[in-house]
């Protein structure tokens, strides 16, 4: 949610400001801007919309000079425009400030630090650059103290000085934030794929943290000044699993890499018959401890809890249940140390989720952690962290997280129920069996002939105004994922509904001018969903069905469309039967012409609450 880039070194900072913002663009893309020091002072453009309107309004003159940063903004205070887009300026134009998260004092801090001051923008950041000027007298890094102690919220923070034109200053206080270490110059992003062009190597910035970069080091300093010894990491990712690889959309390339992604998950976790992990290892007795798991998540991550819930309750045979963040955090839910909480985010950073997690350590919960991102503050706060190593997931739309999350879940149950010993070793040997079959028949669900027909399906939605999708159990909790990805990139209004729940009023909405899409994959409710597919059908509903390739015939009596997945077993099957739910979502929207990766009003990682 909002990306930020610093640059300082040898060389022309403006094309590899543009160059990491375009790697952050899907972070946010309401406006975008740059601040650069050179020989004509401090010079800003900015600009509403995209990041090609920015690239076109730059003069034909390049803005030259080796320090700089820039903005990719989401907005929070004060609608998309020039003016509220990033960098702000100082009243006197001496500083300028790229800010992602937001200032929850700037009012108080406009009435009792800035009365008097006339401010160019709607923005919370804008006191920032205001407090740097008030606050300056010589010393760069002693006004950011200053102000450091003044602002009050959640942000990440890249400020220049022209003053001191040999040096950035960043800090942070819960929005990411990542240094890159590169030869006679150094790199500030909010996330990785900005540097990997660049450097490899790179260092975490914690919370209260504060960076000093010229082009030749990096200090980073805690609260009071002292320095800090910083490891550095180097970046397992290469640059083009960061790019788009020849495919029209990420969204696409990411469906694609599905594959390997359940391989990168699977990949040393099952040794000889049992699950493994080299994260951390659980004893009996701290299992026997957890009487409840709650499952705490938002969006698509919050879906791929709904499949965690069967799975725990199944395999472990521990009560468990799932919970949206931004609202778990405010019910004062009963934890203490016979809970155990889940916490699962692709990011690492969604800021309701991170709160959920302290909410729950506070209460002397234990946190597991289910995250894709190396180093996040959920991989760092919780106790225990499971790692999906899907590589990096740059559409706004989470697909590869999603099924790998499903895949952890998976793993996870298994383990704690080998350890409690609620399962046979026989099933658990089929369970892992089944697991290790998944990037195969992923494999088979993105053939040219599948892909076709999803797009013979998807040209059929494409006028479409409102779209339901049905389900049972684990396919329910499948199809609730299916219509959120349609939602959000098609703009398609779609519901996902117990299909045993229609009847009890929504049937209603049912007409020939509503299609609806059956999942109809788990046997155990097979009979069941088929009855209340009949019932759609005598409302002259549309339908396709989803389901086993044993069921064609059927499926062909009774509907207007199928697909048919590989046979699976049945309880790991979701993992594979929301491939073509993905597929129907990327290509209706891809027909309707909307930007996929970068869907209108949302961005990636959404680090405010
Ligand atoms: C939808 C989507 C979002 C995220 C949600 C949580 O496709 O991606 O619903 O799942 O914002 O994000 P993470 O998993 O990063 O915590």
């Amino acid at each position: 949610m909002c990306g930020i880039v610093g640059y300082i070194g040898k060389n022309q900072a403006l094309p590899i400001l543009l160059e990491g913002l375009k790697k952050l663009e899907y972070r946010g893309y309401d406006s975008s801007g740059i601040a650069i020091i050179g020989p004509e002072g401090l010079t800003t453009e900015k600009s509403v919309g995209k990041l090609a309107n920015l690239e076109q309004k730059l003069p034909s003159r390049t803005i030259t000079g080796t320090i700089g940063i820039g903005h990719t903004r989401w907005a929070t205070h004060g609608r998309p425009s020039d003016a509220n887009a990033h960098p702000h300026l100082s009243p006197n134009g001496r500083f300028a400030v790229v800010h992602n998260g937001i200032v929850e004092n700037y009012l108080q801090i406009k009435e009792h630090y800035l009365a008097g001051h006339t401010f160019c923008s709607e923005t919370d950041t804008e006191v920032i650059a205001h407090l740097l000027e008030k606050f300056y007298d010589g010393d760069f890094e002693d006004a950011v103290r200053q102000m450091l102690q003044v602002v009050r919220g959640a942000f990440a923070l890249v400020m220049i000085c022209l003053e001191e034109p040999d040096k950035i200053i960043a800090c942070r206080k819960d929005s990411p934030m990542v240094l890159g270490v590169g030869d006679g110059e150094n790199f500030i992003a909010s996330d990785v794929p900005a540097l990997l062009s660049h450097t490899r190597q790179c260092i975490y910035v914690e919370k209260d943290e504060i960076c000093l970069l010229t082009a030749e080091k990096i200090i980073i300093k805690d609260q009071n000044g002292n320095i800090i010894d910083k490891t550095v990491h180097t970046i397992a990712w290469d640059a083009e699993s960061a790019e788009k690889d020849g495919y029209d959309d990420f969204m696409l390339k990411e469906i694609y890499e599905q594959p390997q992604a359940f391989r990168k998950v699977l990949s040393g976790r099952i040794e000889q018959g049992k699950v493994a992990f080299s994260e951390f290892e659980l004893t009996e007795n701290e299992l026997a401890k957890w009487r409840k798991i709650y499952i705490v998540a938002c969006g698509t991550a919050y879906h791929a809890g709904l499949v965690g819930k069967m799975i725990f309750e199944k395999l472990a045979h521990i009560p468990t249940e799932v919970e949206v963040a931004s609202e778990f955090r405010y019910r004062e839910p009963m934890l203490n140390e016979e809970t155990l909480v889940l916490v699962i985010s692709q990011s690492g950073e969604t800021a309701d989720t991170v709160a959920a997690l302290r909410e729950a350590k506070a209460h002397g919960a234990k946190v597991i952690a289910i995250t894709n991102v190396l180093g996040s503050a959920i991989a760092r706060e919780s106790d225990y962290t499971l790692y999906l190593w899907a590589g990096p997931e740059i559409s706004v739309a989470s697909t590869k997280a999603y099924t790998t999350m499903l895949i952890a879940e998976y793993l996870l149950g298994a383990y704690f129920a080998q350890i409690k010993g609620t399962i046979t070793n026989e099933r658990l040997a089929e369970i892992l069996h089944a697991l290790a079959q998944l990037p195969e028949k992923a494999q088979q669900l993105l053939s040219n002939d599948f892909i076709q027909q999803i797009n013979t399906i998807a040209e059929g939605y494409q006028k479409v105004h409102n779209l339901f999708f049905i389900g049972r159990g684990l396919d329910w909790a499948i199809v609730l994922e299916g219509a959120l990805k349609l939602k959000e990139i098609s703009y398609i209004h779609a519901e996902a509904y117990a299909a045993g729940e229609l009847k009890h009023g929504t049937l209603a909405l049912i007409t020939d001018e509503t299609p609806v899409i059956a999942l109809c994959v788990q046997e155990s409710t097979y009979e069941k969903t088929i009855s209340n597919i009949k019932e759609v059908k005598a409302r002259d509903a549309q339908v396709l069905i989803v389901t086993s390739e044993n069921h064609q015939q059927e499926a062909a009596q009774i509907s207007d469309a199928q697909l048919l997945l590989p046979l699976a077993d049945n309880f790991i099957a979701p993992i594979l039967s929301v491939i073509p739910l993905q597929l129907i979502a990327y290509y209706t929207a891809k027909i309707r012409g909307c930007n996929i990766d970068q869907p209108r009003n949302l961005a990636k990682s959404v680090t405010v609450e």
